[in-house]
């Protein structure tokens, strides 16, 4: 897990810090405006927070006394760090190399990488699902529960697992048909979006009581550059079909939050030369009901 997430930030352009200054930008300002709606802007927390380039922790750091940043890519964390104002990096903690989900400590996609590669039947990949589900230990950040004044995800739902299971279900596509494709793909999806719920109830397992979740995702590729600002929902938008575990994730975290303080904003985030995603951002006051992960 850590030398995919690794290997993937790494891969970043050398000007992308520049080329997303505007993306930067609006996360930054929309991360001030949330912390306004909480009781109070000491602590902040932001999850997938890699290289941090989409986010101006020197920005943060003129508001909030302690950041604390927290990736499975250690390396992109130091090398953010580093670029960091002195100011800033006092008041800045890394957590470096830890994993966001249970599963990421399984051996799931090991064992699910065996099987494809044995063409098991459909129900061996289903027993291994049923049996990960049961046998996952959930330990994540125990120690910074209800810490946070501001919690952050950094465009994560679309990491969790989907971008992992296309990678490894399209090198064995040739491996089963049509039926039993879907049939795993359903499965594992269901699963997925398991895994989501479960990463949105660590969100609310950090937030302070009263305190605010910011989670913002891509939802969806953009096949024609629209030259206007994005500012409305994605039915006004030339996008493609929305990304399923984006769009679960946005959803779902909407009931983690008290819903008559919930803000949504949409933007367009040229990633690089070649693709631009559609971007939905979500806050509001976490209420804390469902804080045991
Ligand atoms: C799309 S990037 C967000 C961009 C990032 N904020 C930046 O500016 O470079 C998602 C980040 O989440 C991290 N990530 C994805 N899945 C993770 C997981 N299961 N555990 C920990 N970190 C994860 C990746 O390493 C990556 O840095």
């Amino acid at each position: 897990m850590k030398d995919y997430f690794e290997k993937a930030n790494k891969s970043r352009d050398d000007d992308r810090y520049n080329y997303w200054q505007k993306h930067r930008q609006i996360a930054t300002s929309a991360i001030l405006e949330a912390s306004q709606k909480s009781a109070a802007s000491n602590s902040i927390i932001i999850l997938g927070a890699g290289n941090c380039d989409d986010i101006d922790i020197n920005t943060l750091a003129s508001v909030f006394s302690r950041i604390v940043l927290v990736d499975i890519a250690e390396i992109s964390l130091n090398k953010a760090y580093h670029s960091f104002f002195k100011s800033t990096q006092d008041k800045v903690m890394l957590r470096g190399n830890v994993n966001l989900l249970p599963i990421d400590t399984s051996d799931f996609y090991l064992k699910l990488k065996e099987l494809l590669e044995e063409r098991a039947s459909v129900e061996d990949i289903l027993n291994l699902v049923n049996y990960t589900r049961i046998s996952m230990k959930h330990s994540i950040l125990q120690d910074l529960k209800g810490k946070f004044d501001i919690v952050v995800s950094s465009a994560i739902y679309t990491q969790l697992f989907e971008a992992r299971l296309n990678e490894i279900l399209n090198s064995y596509s040739n491996f089963y048909d049509s039926t039993q494709k879907n049939k795993i793909l359903d499965e594992l999806q269901g699963f997925g979006y398991e895994l989501i719920d479960q990463y949105n109830n660590l969100l609310t397992f950090l937030t302070k009581e009263h305190g605010v979740i910011v989670s913002w995702s891509d939802v969806a590729h953009i096949h024609e550059l629209s030259t206007s600002q994005a500012s409305g929902p994605p039915k006004h938008l030339p996008v493609d079909k929305l990304f399923p575990s984006a769009t679960h994730g946005i959803s779902g975290l909407m009931s983690n939050l008290e819903p008559n303080t919930v803000v949504m904003k949409y933007w367009q985030w040229p990633f690089n030369h070649i693709i631009s995603y559609y971007v939905v951002l979500l806050y509001g006051i976490s209420h804390n009901g469902n804080r045991q992960i």
